[in-house]
């Protein structure tokens, strides 16, 4: 049985977060997630509050085990969706985007532990003083909102020296046990993984997105600023949107400045395409793993799987490497 620090912290059997993700992890893969022992996730930016009481009660009537919320701090309804889940003592939320040192200090009054996903080891060192209780490195490889500062490979050992004894997840690149394996010996105590889970049963992201990540291969996706700058999305200007390329990245990426200037006349046209059903300017949010996932699996399963390889990688793998 693999355990690490954050299996005492957050009370869960298994090193393994899925992520939080807007559009796509409600709280049906919460609840499969946290049921099958890892930590299930809820992304609660988008719709609302009565939206997120309502996943929080879902994940309830499924699961006893421990799960949380995460949020797109720097987006405006933040405070408001907060209320939601320090009302409903949810007993994990995460931030990312935006100084969570209020929020931190809001949920530690409820013994309410906060993880920060950071993309700079700057960011860990404000997190870790801030008082977070974990925080997720996430390097450029991530699926949907990433930096564009350091890969997960070096940023996790960066991060882990950085932050002393505060447990450390690597986020962006791992989809399966090799991943899982590999970021144990950086020295993160987990992985929280995104993309392998928006590929599963349970997760609300359209069959489209789903069909699309297990059919293309880690080359197919990049980071790019130009749906967000079209969107006006509440993002800081370090980090950018890891997606599966397509007809508009193809013309837009790289030409940023154009974009900013005609961004209202490329809003209408994209919403005129995309209400057309012209899928080649779908945006569907996923990072390089996507290389590694071939199939849409129940959430427990693919928990399990990740588990079960890793443990039998971290077995066999010295001896055949030391002899
Ligand atoms: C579809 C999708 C939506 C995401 N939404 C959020 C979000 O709402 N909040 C957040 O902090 N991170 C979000 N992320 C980033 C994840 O938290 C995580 O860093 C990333 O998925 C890890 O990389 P991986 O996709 O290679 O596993 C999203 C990622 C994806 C793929």
């Amino acid at each position: 049985m693999l355990r690490t620090p954050i299996c005492d912290l957050f009370r869960v059997e298994h090193p393994i977060i899925s992520a939080p993700m807007a559009g796509s992890s409600g709280g049906e893969l919460a609840a499969a997630v946290s049921a099958a022992g890892g930590l299930g996730m809820i992304g609660g930016s988008g719709p609302g509050p009565e939206w997120l009481r309502e996943q929080i009660e879902l994940v309830r009537r499924r699961t006893d085990r421990p799960f949380g919320v995460g949020f797109i701090t720097s987006a405006p309804d933040t405070d408001q969706l907060m209320e939601t889940a320090l009302e409903l003592r949810v007993p994990v939320i995460a931030h990312a985007f935006a100084d969570p040192s209020p929020y931190i200090r809001a949920a530690a009054d409820l013994d309410i532990l906060t993880i920060v996903q950071v993309q700079s080891v700057e960011l860990a060192r404000e997190a870790a003083n801030a008082g977070a209780a974990a925080i997720a490195a996430q390097g450029i490889e991530a699926g949907g909102h990433t930096g564009y500062t350091s890969g997960t490979l070096p940023l996790v050992p960066a991060v882990v020296d950085e932050v002393g004894d505060i447990p450390v997840v690597a986020a962006g690149g791992v989809a399966d046990g090799r991943g899982l394996a590999a970021v144990l010996m950086l020295g993160a105590a987990g992985a929280w993984m995104g993309t392998r889970f928006v590929a599963s049963e349970e997760s609300i992201s359209d069959p489209y997105a789903k069909e699309q990540i297990i059919s293309h291969g880690a080359d197919d996706f990049l980071l790019t600023r130009v749906y967000d700058i079209v969107n006006d999305a509440p993002f800081p200007e370090h980090v950018g949107e890891r997606i599966l390329r397509n007809r508009f990245t193809a013309a837009w990426h790289g030409r940023e400045d154009e974009v900013s200037l005609r961004k209202a006349e490329l809003a209408r046209e994209l919403a005129a395409s995309l209400e057309a059903g012209d899928t080649s300017v779908r945006r569907v949010l996923a990072g390089n793993s996507a290389g590694m996932v071939r199939d849409i699996l129940p959430a427990g399963e693919i928990v399990r799987r990740i588990v079960e390889d890793a443990e039998a990688i971290l077995r066999s793998r010295p001896g055949e490497l030391l002899g």
